[in-house]
């Protein structure tokens, strides 16, 4: 758990309800929170997603593991500790985003169950909505992908601690929605997200 470094400093309530947020945003803001192997699909999802969102009139936007890593945290690599503050900090940012309305979507591989969980308690705690998606494309069918070639890299030896082959995967226990993306197209995948976005009433302000 990160320590509150800052003293002598005090939560500001604005004025604005979540109520009005949401009338005035026509939706209400979530996170959909993808995670699964490197090649899994995460980010092909949700590009798709995003781009469908955006066409129905909705606003949503995305967070990807590899562009977060070239600005917030191009200071982080790949050890178990850089790992756990990627997923804070992008844990904390997809927060905000779902508390301003909008529908954030998340791409990493966000390895460790214990940082996902961490994740969910701060929306849980913000009452937001946290959709948990286990892209569940088994580790062969990610490296026969290979989309960036690391996978070849890393079973050469010049990646080390590489996630699913000599770094850790922990699967979710209790994901809200399974994308096995090697038995669904895109737009079936796509369309499972929809379904779930509108079950739960989050399309409508
Ligand atoms: S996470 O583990 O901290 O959640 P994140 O999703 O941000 O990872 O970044 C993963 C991406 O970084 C992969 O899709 C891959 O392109 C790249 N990458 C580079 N080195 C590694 C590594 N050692 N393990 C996993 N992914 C890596």
């Amino acid at each position: 758990m990160t320590q509150q470094k800052a003293t002598n400093i005090t939560w500001h309530e604005g004025e604005v309800t979540r109520e009005e947020r949401a009338a005035n945003m026509g939706q209400r803001g979530c996170t959909l929170w993808m995670t699964g192997l490197s090649g899994s699909g995460k980010s092909t999802v949700a590009v798709a997603l995003e781009q469908v969102l955006i066409q129905r009139g909705h606003h949503a936007y995305r967070l990807d593991g590899d562009n977060v890593r070239h600005g917030l945290n191009k200071n982080l690599g790949f050890s178990a500790e850089d790992r756990t503050e990627n997923i804070r900090r992008i844990g904390e940012v997809a927060k905000l985003f779902a508390d301003a309305g909008i529908i954030a979507i998340t791409s990493f591989i966000s390895p460790y169950r214990a940082d996902r969980d961490l994740v969910r308690k701060l929306h849980d705690d913000a009452k937001l909505p946290f959709i948990e998606v286990f892209v569940n494309t088994p580790l062969d069918v990610s490296e026969q992908r290979d989309p960036k070639g690391l996978y070849k890299k890393a079973r050469a030896g010049q990646i080390k601690g590489f996630t699913g082959i000599d770094d850790p995967y922990e699967e979710p226990t209790n994901p809200e929605i399974l994308l096995p993306t090697h038995e669904l197209s895109v737009e079936q995948s796509v369309a499972l997200l929809l379904e779930e976005l509108e079950k739960r009433g989050l399309l409508a302000g």
